[in-house]
């Protein structure tokens, strides 16, 4: 295959991983067809919007389509028959056992098999449990298809510049041809290339998010280590981050991690771990710490504000990070949760979440802004890393809430701007204040 020419590729599943592939392919060059069932989602997509939050994607699109390189369909089997080399991105949820949902993998697999030529190969790139590749080969093998394992490592918020610039990529295949293919496409961006077997590939990305969950569970346990000894964790952090052999990144403590990927990846891996008979002990205590986390935030508000009955509570940020609109097993929604549970009045604000916000939390008063969400709470809790968040006048909130106390799950850097505003600034690792303005 030749390394230079550009590649009909089929991309199924138009989530942010999917969508992310079939944009950036097609801006190397690639002609590509992005494949989705859900028809509203497709009708959105159609009429030039992305229906999820994804920096630097709308435009990509966009400029996709313009080129005649994009399109958009829901016929699967058409895309594929076109397409040598065919992505499946779709979803993976977790089961009620914590296992991998793998039913919508399936029936691609399934609906993909009477198109697949000796010519094909098929790309897995959901998170898929160790050995489903070898599943796909086996169904394809009839039509002579190959099959490679291609782990994505895209973060929300920073997926296209993620695709483009990998810190690595992995191919996990049988086939010379397959990994040949796959190389000549990911070669345009300079990075290492990884060809192993499949297993070993899928298992790189369950290591991966389990390894990036224990750091930040390590972190969160030593702020809460710090909390009782009066040592700064944001310090200790960047004081260890450092040495090479730790590094800086996924330090941050705060309310513990979240999202669409790395609790879903965990449960996944221990509950494949204990099925083949191996008690996964670190990652159960990455899972205990997490939640442990999330209760010790709730504590914190419960004994800085003694009690929460009766209390209004100002939520700023409830996505499971900074940069994106998703909520999926987000902390703070969860944390937004248990207070209401506990009698809080919640005033919540999210800059990218709109009414969204009323369905997962409808006893929560849905506000404007943060300065609407500050009015008469004795408190703002900070829960989601969200840049709009660095910007905020803090003179114009003091003005509008009963106690000036800010408990910040994040670590966002404006206790100065915040205190000389009035608030006394509580964040992880921080002592309890004795009295609040
Ligand atoms: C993750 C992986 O990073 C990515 O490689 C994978 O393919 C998909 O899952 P994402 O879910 O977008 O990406 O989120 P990420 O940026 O990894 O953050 C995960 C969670 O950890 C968030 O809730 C975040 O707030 C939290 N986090 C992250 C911390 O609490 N502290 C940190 O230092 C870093």
């Amino acid at each position: 295959m030749d390394d230079a020419r550009p590649v009909d590729t089929a991309v199924i599943g138009a989530g942010y991983v999917g969508l992310t592939v079939g944009a950036c392919l097609a801006d190397l060059g690639h002609r590509v067809a992005c494949v989705e069932k859900d028809r509203l989602k497709l009708a959105a997509l159609r009429a030039g919007r992305v229906p999820f939050h994804e920096p630097g994607l709308p435009e990509l699109v966009r400029a996709a389509r313009e080129h005649g390189l994009l399109s958009l369909t829901d016929d699967l089997a058409a895309a594929a028959a076109r397409a040598p080399l065919v992505f499946v991105a779709v979803g993976t949820p977790t089961r009620g056992d914590g296992t991998a949902d793998l039913s919508a993998l399936q029936d691609v697999v399934e609906d993909l098999s009477p198109v697949a030529t000796p010519q094909h190969v098929v790309v897995v790139k959901s998170t898929v449990p160790v050995g489903t590749a070898e599943w796909v080969q086996g169904v394809m093998a009839h039509a002579g298809a190959s099959v490679a394992a291609n782990p994505e490592f895209l973060r929300e918020g920073s997926a296209v510049a993620d695709f483009l610039h990998p810190a690595r990529v992995v191919i996990g295949t049988l086939h010379d041809g397959a990994a040949r293919l796959l190389a000549s496409v990911y070669r345009p961006m300079q990075c290492p290339i990884l060809v192993t077997d499949p297993r070993t590939a899928e298992m790189i990305k369950y290591a991966s998010n389990a390894f990036l969950a224990t750091k930040i569970s390590f972190i969160n346990e030593v702020a809460a280590i710090c909390e009782r000894l009066g040592a700064d964790a944001a310090v200790v952090a960047q004081g260890m981050g450092a040495d090479p052999r730790i590094g800086p990144h996924f330090l941050r403590a705060g309310v513990g991690f979240g999202g669409s990927c790395l609790p879903k990846d965990l449960r996944a891996l221990v509950a494949c771990a204990r099925v083949h008979d191996v008690r996964p002990l670190l990652l159960e205590a990455v899972q205990d710490v997490n939640e442990a986390t999330r209760q010790r935030f709730i504590d914190t508000v419960e004994s800085a504000l003694g009690g929460l009955r009766g209390r209004t509570l100002a939520i700023l940020g409830l996505t499971f990070k900074g940069g994106t609109s998703d909520l999926r097993e987000s902390p703070a929604l969860d944390i937004a949760l248990r207070l209401l549970d506990g009698g809080a009045v919640i005033r919540a604000f999210d800059p990218q979440v709109g009414e969204e916000i009323t369905g997962h939390l409808p006893q929560a008063i849905r506000c404007t802004d943060a300065y609407d969400a500050g009015e008469g709470s004795d408190a703002i809790l900070l829960l989601s890393d969200c840049p709009e968040f660095l910007h905020l006048d803090w003179r114009r909130i003091a003005s509008r809430v009963r106690g000036r106390l800010i408990i910040d799950g994040r670590g966002l850097p404006v206790r100065e701007v915040a205190t000389r505003a009035g608030f006394v600034y509580l964040g992880r690792g921080d002592r309890l204040p004795v009295s609040v303005p």
